[in-house]
C-alpha cells in the first residue's frame, strides 16, 4: 500500500510530458537572474563586442530587457568607482565578467574575481571599485528595473536624479 509521500514513476520522467513544468521564456526568481548571468557570462559573444571604455565616466550599455527587469553591462577602467549607493526598490545580481571588482559595505571589502556573483536584496549598500591595474566588466541584473539609485556618499558627485547602474 502506497502513502501520499511514497509516490514514485516507474519508467522514463521525461515521457510523462503532463508533469513536467513548461520552459520559462523570462527569468523570475534568484536562482533564474543568477542562471541568467552565468550564462551571459560564459557565452562573451552576446556581450564583448559591445563593451567600452571611458576614462572620464563609467560606461554602461542596457544589454536586455524582460519583463519588470533589466539586465545592464558596466565597464570600469582601473580608478572608477560607483560611490556608496543602494539600488531603491530593485533587487540585484552583480556578475563580474572581466577583470577584478572591490566591494565596500559597512562590513568590510570583499575582492570579485572574474565569475563572483553578488545577490542583493532592495535597500543593500554597497561601493564597487575597480582597484586594480586592468580593466573590468560587470554584469548588473535589477528586479525591478533601476529607476533610483539613492547616493550614500558625501564625496559622490553625481546628481541626486542621475541612475548610473552599479
Ligand atoms: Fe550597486
Amino acid at each position: 500500500m502506497n502513502s501520499d509521500s511514497d509516490l514514485q514513476i516507474a519508467g522514463d520522467i521525461l515521457e510523462v510530458l503532463h508533469l513536467l513544468q513548461p520552459a520559462r521564456e523570462h527569468p523570475s526568481t534568484v536562482a533564474d537572474f543568477v542562471g541568467l548571468a552565468r550564462s551571459l557570462a560564459a557565452d562573451p559573444a552576446q556581450w564583448e563586442p559591445l563593451v567600452q571604455y571611458d576614462a572620464t565616466s563609467r560606461w554602461y550599455h542596457r544589454l536586455r530587457t524582460g519583463p519588470g527587469y533589466e539586465v545592464w553591462l558596466l565597464s570600469w577602467v582601473p580608478g572608477q568607482r560607483s560611490g556608496l549607493h543602494d539600488h531603491g526598490a530593485s533587487s540585484g545580481v552583480l556578475t563580474v565578467l572581466q577583470g577584478e571588482l572591490t566591494e565596500r559595505t559597512e562590513r568590510g571589502t570583499r575582492r570579485l574575481d572574474t565569475g563572483s556573483q553578488r545577490v542583493f536584496a532592495p535597500g543593500y549598500v554597497h561601493e564597487v571599485v575597480n582597484d586594480s591595474l586592468e580593466p573590468a566588466v560587470s554584469l548588473h541584473i535589477y528586479y525591478p528595473g533601476l529607476t533610483d539609485m539613492p547616493m550614500h556618499a558625501s564625496q559622490s558627485t553625481a546628481a541626486a536624479t542621475d541612475v548610473v547602474p552599479a
